[in-house]
Formats: C-alpha cells, structure tokens, sequence
C-alpha cells in the first residue's frame, strides 16, 4: 500500500516506521514546511493518506484527500465541532473517510468497558463518577479526544449524566470546578512527556472503582492509524474506529 502521511511530528514519525515495518511505502510527506507538495497530483500516486497534523490544519488537510479522492485516516483531536459537515462532505463527494479519538486497541476495549460500566452503575446512584486525563505538556487541546469519547460513553448510559464540564488542573495549584450533579467532570492535567493516562472514577463513601488506562508510548496509536489506513483502502463512506474494531 502507498501511504501520504499528512503532519510528521511525533505521530508521523513513529507511523512512518510501523507503515514501513509492514511493507507499505510512503509515497509523500507533508509538514508546515512543504505545503506547496499537498497537491491532487502528489495525492494520487497514495493509496490512503494519514493525518497527525495539528487541530488548526485537519480540516485543509481532509478537503485536499476529498477533492483528490484518496481515502484519508485521521488521527488529529481537538476539532469534532466540525464533524457534521465533514460527514456530510465525506457521504456527498462518495469519499472515503476514517477517525478515531484514539486508535489504540487497548482503548477501544477500555471504551467498551467504560459505557458497560455506565450502565450498571445507573443502580448504584451513590457512587459520583469523574474522568481524568494526563497529557504531555505540548497537547494543544484539552480535553482530550480520548477524555470527550469516554464521558459521551458514560452520558449515553448513566441516567443521571447529561453534559461534560473540563477542568485543566495544575497538580500545584488545583483549580475549584463548578461541576454540576448532571455533569461529568474532566479534569485534565498537562505533565512532561506522558503520552496519555485516562481514568474513569466512581466514587463512594465507602469505596473507589477506578478503570484506568496508561498509554505506554505512542506505538499503539500509530499501529491503529496503519491497521485503519489497511481497512479503509478500499471502502467507501464514513467510518469511525468502532466500525474496524469489532468488540460488540
Ligand atoms: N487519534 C489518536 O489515536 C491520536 C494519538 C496521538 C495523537 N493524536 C493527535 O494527533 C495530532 C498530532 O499529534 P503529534 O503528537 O504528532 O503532534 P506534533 O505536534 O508532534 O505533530 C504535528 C505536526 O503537524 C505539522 N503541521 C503543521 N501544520 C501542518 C499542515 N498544514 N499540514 C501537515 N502538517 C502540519 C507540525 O509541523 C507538526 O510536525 C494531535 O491532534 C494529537 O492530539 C491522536
């Protein structure tokens, strides 16, 4: 498979080497630096592009892939606002189009044992549930993606939960959050080089129920985005994680 990768930070990078370990080739390579390469032409000699750019820069990035009409991966977060019209322009234009707040399979799994948690939890209303999440210090958005996945998993099946409230918490300096009772509170935390650590508390009186996932390095990311740039080649629509990994 010919790969263009779309941003080669840290994510490109490491993408770069798990694509190649698996005999695909990369074919282009665009960073802010050579954004005069990013044309149809350039485009088309990829199979299937992959985004780790930045939240300012997706959106560029998916309309070049959909006016060139090469199936795109996308792995940058902090831009989901936008995500009806993509969906739209995606089912419109008969592209083809695949995102994840987080590619790695332990999260997915995490995800699905988050919203089955939810659920039972609907009969034990004494427990009070917040998320937290532990980023590096150069994440641009908070929450993060991956923190906003989990709280719509638990507002989908806990009764009581209705909308999420973010804090971005300094450890020195804890800020007050003014979480309401149907909320559920993010708190997020920036610290060094962490590549990402979630945890979903529910908290008693008596006890603590923690699901917690620690991302180790950012090698379980990177070989989702190639498994999903594998699964998409050769599909047409709009496509979320879910529908490559089967955990029903
Ligand atoms: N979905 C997931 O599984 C997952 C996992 C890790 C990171 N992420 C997200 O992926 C994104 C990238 O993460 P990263 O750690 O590689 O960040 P990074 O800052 O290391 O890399 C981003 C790169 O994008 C480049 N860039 C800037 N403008 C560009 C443009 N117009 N076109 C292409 N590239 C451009 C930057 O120069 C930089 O090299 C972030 O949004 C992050 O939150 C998602």
């Amino acid at each position: 498979m010919k790969i263009a990768l779309l941003g080669y930070g840290k994510m490109g990078k490491i993408i770069e080497k798990i694509a190649i370990d698996r005999k695909h080739e990369i074919v282009l390579k665009i960073d802010h630096d050579n954004q005069h390469d990013l044309t149809a032409e350039n485009l088309q000699k990829a199979d299937v592009a992959i985004e780790f750019s930045t939240p300012a820069t997706v959106l560029g990035n998916i309309e070049h892939c959909f006016n060139a009409g090469v199936p795109i991966v996308v792995g940058t977060t902090g831009w989901y606002d936008q995500m009806p019209k993509i969906k739209q322009q995606c089912q419109e234009g008969d592209n083809s189009f695949i995102y994840a707040t987080n590619f790695s399979v332990g999260v997915n799994i995490f995800f699905h044992i988050n919203r089955i948690l939810a659920k039972l939890m609907n009969k034990h209303p004494y427990y009070e549930v917040q998320v937290e999440e532990i980023h590096h210090i150069q994440k641009l958005d908070a929450p993060s993606g991956t923190a906003i996945t989990i709280a719509e998993g638990i507002i989908e099946n806990l009764d009581a939960k209705k909308q999420w409230v973010n804090i971005l918490t300094d450890t020195n300096n804890p800020a007050d959050d003014n979480a309401k009772v149907d909320d559920v509170l993010i708190e997020s935390y920036r610290i060094d080089s962490v590549p990402g650590t979630h945890t979903v508390i529910y908290d008693s009186e008596v006890d603590t129920i923690e699901l917690k996932h620690t991302a180790h390095n950012r090698n379980g990311f990177a070989l989702g985005a190639v498994l999903a740039a594998e699964w998409v080649q050769d599909k047409k629509g709009f496509f979320s994680v879910e529908d490559m990994f089967d955990l029903a």
